[in-house]
């Protein structure tokens, strides 16, 4: 599918992991990606993957606020805006999981990367939506956002509830500006980084006993999710907006 083509994505925290897989999606439907990623060493080994050819990376630390306005000024002048963000910057930053175990600056590093960065990059990219009149914003929300985590803590839930919960306010604010912003809520999925914590912290046993719980009877895989956000950035999904789509093969349901 080629539903991207003529448009400009930008997307946040993406030489790995889940923003690596959607870069490349969006990448396949035509679109031109720039990549934001702090890590030399991930941007080094993304522009060897062939699904990475022909994206934009730049490198800057998200929760850095001046470095982050300054290459978005420059990015957004060199582009003349961009017509898809992705913001999918975010984690636990593995932090302490139990309440009382975590520190106020356990809590500010992880406001900072999931909720404070998103409004940054939105803020940026809004203002040559408005004037496209087109837009799409996808949040990276988290299923811990919506039912709880004991696996996460109350940090990561707290930052995902706000992703989540700015998505619908700035739905409503800039729906008559034909800008659409939903949020993908994903489950566990199987990234490097996740295989190796689940590994660390739970026995083959405790995991298939949580896979037992899954109606679809696995984890989730990045492409998985690479998917949904696709969908959220077309063209097709201009009346849809608002909304947390769960990613995480029934483990949490909402009516
Ligand atoms: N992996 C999962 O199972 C899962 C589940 C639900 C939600 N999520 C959400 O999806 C998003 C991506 O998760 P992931 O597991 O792929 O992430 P990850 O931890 O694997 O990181 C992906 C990239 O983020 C970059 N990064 C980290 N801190 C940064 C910073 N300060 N500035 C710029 N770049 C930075 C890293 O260099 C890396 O390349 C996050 O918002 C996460 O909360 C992930």
């Amino acid at each position: 599918m080629k539903r991207m083509e003529e448009r400009t994505a930008l997307i946040s925290a993406a030489a790995d992991g889940l923003g690596a897989a959607v870069a490349a999606r969006l990448a396949l439907e035509g679109a031109r990606v720039t990549v934001l990623d702090r890590s030399h060493e991930a941007i080094s080994a993304a522009r060897e993957q062939p699904g990475m050819a022909g994206i934009r990376f730049e490198q800057v630390d998200l929760t850095d606020a001046k470095a982050t306005d300054t290459l978005l000024d420059r990015l957004v002048t060199e582009t003349g805006g961009f017509d898809i963000l992705v913001n999918n910057a975010g984690g636990s930053l593995h932090t302490p999981a139990p309440f009382l175990d975590a520190s106020d600056s356990d809590w500010d590093r992880v406001m900072a990367l999931n909720v404070t960065a998103a409004v940054r990059l939105t803020r940026a990219v809004l203002p040559a939506m408005m004037a496209r009149g087109w837009g799409r914003i996808v949040n990276m929300g988290s299923k811990a956002g919506r039912y709880g985590s004991l696996f996460t803590g109350a940090n990561y839930v707290a930052a995902k509830g706000a992703v989540q919960s700015m998505t619908l306010q700035l739905a409503q604010e800039f729906g008559p500006h034909g800008i659409t912003v939903n949020a993908v809520c994903p489950g566990a999925i199987l990234t490097p980084r996740v295989e190796s914590l689940l590994a660390e912290r739970m026995s083959t046993e405790e995991r298939a006993a949580v896979i037992a719980t899954i109606p679809m009877r696995r984890n989730g895989k990045a492409s998985d999710v690479a998917a949904a956000v696709a969908y959220l950035a077309s063209d097709e999904a201009g009346f849809v907006t608002g909304q947390l789509l769960d990613v995480n093969g029934g483990q949490g349901m909402a009516s």
